[in-house]
C-alpha cells in the first residue's frame, strides 16, 4: 500500500500543483498566455499522467517530450493536428511515434473527449511548449469543468490500477493477481480520493464485492449505457445531484486483459474467487462489454 502510494501521489501532487499555480490572482511572468480551451485542458487534463515540468511522474512521458517526438514526426501543423487528434480520440500502438513509451508505461487510454477538444488540444500544443500551460488561469468550475475533472481523476485511478494489475499478471499469473486486486483495489480508489479530496469508486451491476455494488439509479444508468453500447453508439459520462454532492459517472469497459478474472475462469481461479467472493457475479463478460462505471463524488459546499 505505501509503495502504491509513493507511485501514484506524486502524480496527482504535481497536478494539484499545476491547477493552484493557475489559481493564485498574483500574475505570473509568464501569465501572458492567453487561456484557450486546449491549454485549460492539458493543464487540468494531460498533466495528472504527463506532467507539465521537467519532473517525470513515473506514469507517462513528460508531455514537452512527447510534443517534441511529435513535431520530428508532423512539422506542418495541419498533419500535427490531424494525428494528435487521431491518437487521441483512439490511442494505438501504431499511431505512436514513441514505442518506447508504449513499452514502458502500456498504451494510453482513450480520454472520452469530444472531436472539438481533440483538436483544440492538438492545436494548442502544436504552437506552445508544453510548461506554458502552467501559466493559464483556470477557467470558474462550472458544470462541464465537473464533469472533465472527473475523467481526469476517473482515468488516472485508472492507470494507477491497471498499471499495477499488468505488473502483478506479468509476476505471477491472474491467481498472483486477485490477491493485488482484493488487497488494493479499494485502497488505491481511496488514496486517489484523499488526494483530490473527491470520493472515487468503481460500480458495477454485477459486482464482485458486494460494496461495489450499483443502487437502483445507477442501475438504471448503466442499463442504458449497455443499450447504447450494444448499438455501437456513443456512450457518455454523466453527472448526478444527489443531495448536497455531485456524481460523476465513467464507463468502464471490458478489455482482452480483464477475461482472465472476469470472462470465464479457470478451475483454480474459479475456486479463489468463490472462497474471496461467495457472491461473485462479475464473471460471464465479452471483451468489449459494460462493466461498470468509475464513479467520482465531489462535495457541493
Ligand atoms: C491517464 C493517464 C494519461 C492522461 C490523462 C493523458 N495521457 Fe497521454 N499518454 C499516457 C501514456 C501512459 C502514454 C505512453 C504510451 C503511449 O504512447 O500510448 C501516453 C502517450 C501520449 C501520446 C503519444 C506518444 C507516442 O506514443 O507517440 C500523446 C500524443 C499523448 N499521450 C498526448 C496526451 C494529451 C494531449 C493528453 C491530455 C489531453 C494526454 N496525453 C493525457 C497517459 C495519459
Ligand atoms: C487478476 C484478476 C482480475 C483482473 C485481470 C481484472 N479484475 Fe476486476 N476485479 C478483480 C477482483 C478480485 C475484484 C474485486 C475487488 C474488490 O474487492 O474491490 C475486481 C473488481 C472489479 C470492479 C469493481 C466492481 C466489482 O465487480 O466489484 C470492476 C469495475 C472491475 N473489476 C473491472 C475490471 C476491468 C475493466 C478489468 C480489465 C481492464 C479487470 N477488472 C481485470 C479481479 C480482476
Amino acid at each position: 500500500m505505501n509503495v502504491l502510494k509513493l507511485l501514484f501521489v506524486p502524480a496527482f501532487a504535481l497536478g494539484l500543483g499545476a491547477c493552484s499555480s493557475g489559481t493564485t490572482s498574483t500574475p505570473s511572468p509568464e501569465a501572458s498566455v492567453a487561456p484557450s480551451s486546449g491549454g485549460l485542458l492539458v493543464q487540468t487534463n494531460c498533466a495528472t499522467c504527463h506532467g507539465l515540468g521537467q519532473e517525470s511522474t513515473g506514469m507517462a512521458p513528460r508531455l514537452e517530450e512527447v510534443r517534441r517526438a511529435w513535431l520530428t514526426a508532423y512539422s506542418n501543423q495541419e498533419a500535427f493536428v490531424q494525428h494528435m487528434a487521431d491518437f487521441l480520440a483512439k490511442p494505438s500502438a501504431e499511431k505512436s511515434k514513441m514505442p518506447e513509451a508504449v513499452e514502458a508505461y502500456g498504451l494510453m487510454p482513450a480520454m472520452g473527449y469530444s472531436k472539438q477538444q481533440q483538436v483544440d488540444v492538438a492545436e494548442w500544443l502544436f504552437a506552445h511548449s508544453a510548461n506554458e500551460a502552467l501559466a493559464l488561469a483556470e477557467a470558474p468550475a462550472s458544470k462541464t469543468d465537473r464533469l472533465d475533472e472527473g475523467r481526469r481523476i476517473a482515468l488516472a485511478t485508472k492507470a494507477a490500477l491497471g498499471k499495477r494489475l499488468m505488473a502483478k499478471m506479468k509476476e505471477g499469473g491472474p491467481l498472483h493477481a486477485i490477491e493485488f486486486c482484493t488487497l488494493h483495489a479499494l485502497p488505491i480508489t481511496d488514496s486517489v480520493a484523499q488526494a483530490e479530496g473527491v470520493e472515487v469508486r468503481r460500480i458495477s451491476d454485477k459486482p464482485r464485492n458486494p460494496l461495489n455494488a450499483a443502487d437502483e439509479r445507477e442501475r438504471m444508468l448503466l442499463e442504458a449505457w449497455k443499450v447504447l453500447h450494444a448499438e455501437g453508439k456513443e456512450i457518455s459520462a454523466e453527472l448526478q445531484v444527489r443531495g448536497n454532492r455531485v456524481l460523476g459517472y465513467y464507463p468502464i469497459i471490458t478489455e482482452e486483459k480483464c477475461m482472465a478474472c472476469h470472462g470465464t475462469p479457470g478451475p483454480e481461479l474459479a475456486a479463489r474467487l468463490q472462497e474471496l467472493y461467495p457472491q461473485d457475479q462479475a464473471t460471464g463478460y465479452e471483451v468489449n462489454q459494460v462493466r461498470g462505471a468509475f464513479r467520482v463524488g465531489f462535495s457541493m459546499e
